[in-house]
């Protein structure tokens, strides 16, 4: 197979354009182009103000662009002149008939395929990134070749392992990168070319090759397995602050053991992002179409126990704060999914926040960079809501602080000052553990941590 020179993506999103930006630096030559009917979207990569806040992004953006990476909405011309076509488009939640709540909607999915199999005058390699279901590909492939007019297409699955706030550097430097493809003549020589595409920065030994279907699942199965440690870990929360024991060392003690290992341990409010829950419901969708309720019901209590942790972090809150919340101001402390993105896709703070307005709480919100999402997200609170980027302006008068994210500056923070300006008795709510609680006891805070007895001046 001749080599790949134009590679397009459809879909600008968290995951096409980081992925894009970072081929386009790797391969300078090869041309990559990246579409989007969101024209909006496609205006802010071009600009200075990139849509998505990812660090070290902008540095391979602004070498890159109009160099070897180009972004346009003419989706129709940019399909006519790839070779290979990575497909990353959302596939979000079904919210409507059957598997609503649960499998994933994949109209775009289909419409993308059929503007493909539209646009192509030549044959094609098309090469899912979008997480999908076992099995989509095969679903494509038949949409691709329906009425067929000698354009042969070969589908691939080359699922996205990144994650958000560390994207430049997984992609740099990824643990695997995945490729399936049909094990046929054509279908292996179009996993090769794929391999190419990645071989020009990453060690031969780090690209797994598998079937289609295999490749496919890979990407639920290791999000459904990141998930599930993260609900393991908040499952022995509740027990470690009615015992004493503390979470963190507890962490701390079974990640010590290399068959266990360390990472993916950190209790806290929560998991949020826009792939864990949607990811793991459409595994349960998937066990339950096959009659497979055991394992559904598995995968489920993942989701069922996040959900718990989340509406547990506001009963703490009530119960502390004497069974009511109503007229008190409350400022949350970051907003975003997890720390170093704007992303507010999933974020436990939006449940937090709507709980604490159903208790007529006044909510203060602060973020370095998702207060914009914020504002969005939770524009049917209405005035219960005040959003402010300075988080000491954000606190003063607050009765109670709950940290949702991890930002670096909030471990940072004069909290001697945010003591000060709050009124009292003031609370503070770790929602990631990572503040040093016996320092800000010793200021005068009660201090509430997740898995960790709270430290009350009651
Ligand atoms: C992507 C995948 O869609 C998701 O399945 C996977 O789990 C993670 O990667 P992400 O990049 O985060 O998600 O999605 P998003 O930021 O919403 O970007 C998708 C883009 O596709 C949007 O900019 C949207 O405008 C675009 N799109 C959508 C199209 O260009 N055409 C469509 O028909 C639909
Ligand atoms: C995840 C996967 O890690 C990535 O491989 C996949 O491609 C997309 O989904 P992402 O959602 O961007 O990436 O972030 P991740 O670092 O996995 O964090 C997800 C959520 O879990 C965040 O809300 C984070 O705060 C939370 N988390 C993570 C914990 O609560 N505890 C932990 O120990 C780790």
């Amino acid at each position: 197979m001749k080599k790949i020179e134009n590679i397009l993506c459809i879909g600008a999103g968290y995951v096409g354009g980081p992925t894009m930006a970072m081929i386009a630096r790797k391969c300078p030559d090869r041309r990559v182009t990246v579409v989007d009917v969101n024209a909006k979207r496609i205006a802010a990569w071009q600009s200075d103000d990139l849509p998505i806040y990812e660090p070290g992004l902008k540095e391979v953006v602004r070498e890159t662009l109009n160099r070897n990476l180009f972004f346009s909405t003419d989706v129709d011309k940019a399909i006519e002149e790839a070779d290979v076509i990575f497909v990353a488009v959302n596939t979000p939640t079904k919210t409507f008939g059957q598997g609503a709540g649960c499998a994933a909607d994949l109209q775009y999915w289909e419409k993308t395929a059929r503007q493909i199999k539209r646009c192509s005058k030549r044959d094609k390699i098309v090469v899912e990134k979008s997480t999908l279901p076992v099995r989509t590909a095969a679903a494509m492939q038949r949409v691709l070749s329906a009425e067929s007019d000698g354009v042969h297409f070969e589908v691939l699955s080359n699922p996205e392992f990144l994650a958000e706030g560390t994207a430049i550097a997984d992609l740099e430097c990824p643990d695997r990168v995945l490729i399936g493809s049909d094990e046929t003549e054509t279908g292996l020589a179009a996993r090769e070319a794929v391999v190419d595409i990645y071989a020009s920065w990453i060690p031969r030994d780090r690209i797994l090759t598998t079937n289609v279907w295999s490749s496919e699942l890979s990407k639920i199965a290791a999000n459904a397995f990141l998930a599930q440690r993260i609900s393991s870990i908040n499952a022995l929360t509740e027990l470690c602050e009615k015992t004493g024991a503390d979470v963190t060392e507890v962490a701390r003690a079974i990640g010590a053991d290399s068959r266990i290992g360390p990472k993916f341990l950190k209790a806290g409010v929560g998991f949020g992002g826009s792939c864990f829950k949607k990811d793991i419901l459409n595994l349960v969708y998937m066990c339950e179409s096959q009659g497979l309720h055991q394992a559904a019901d598995y995968w489920r209590s993942v989701v069922t126990m996040n959900t718990h942790q989340q509406n547990r972090f506001v009963n703490t809150m009530l119960t502390a704060m004497f069974n009511t919340v109503a007229g008190k101001r409350i400022a949350l402390l970051g907003f975003a999914f997890k720390a170093d993105t704007s992303d507010t896709r999933e974020t436990p703070a939006l449940t937090v926040a709507r709980l604490l307005a159903e208790e007529h709480a006044d909510i203060v919100i602060s973020d370095p960079y998702a207060l914009e999402n914020a504002k969005n997200d939770l524009a049917s609170v209405g005035d219960r809501v005040a959003y402010e980027s300075d988080p000491h302006k954000a606190v003063e008068g607050a009765d109670a602080v709950a940290v949702m994210t991890d930002w670096k500056l909030y471990g940072d923070i004069d909290w001697q000052r945010v003591y000060a300006s709050m009124r009292k008795p003031a609370f503070i709510f770790d929602g990631r553990n990572f503040l040093d609680h016996a320092k800000l006891f010793k200021l005068g805070f009660h201090v509430y941590a997740i898995g960790i007895e709270p430290k009350s001046h009651f």
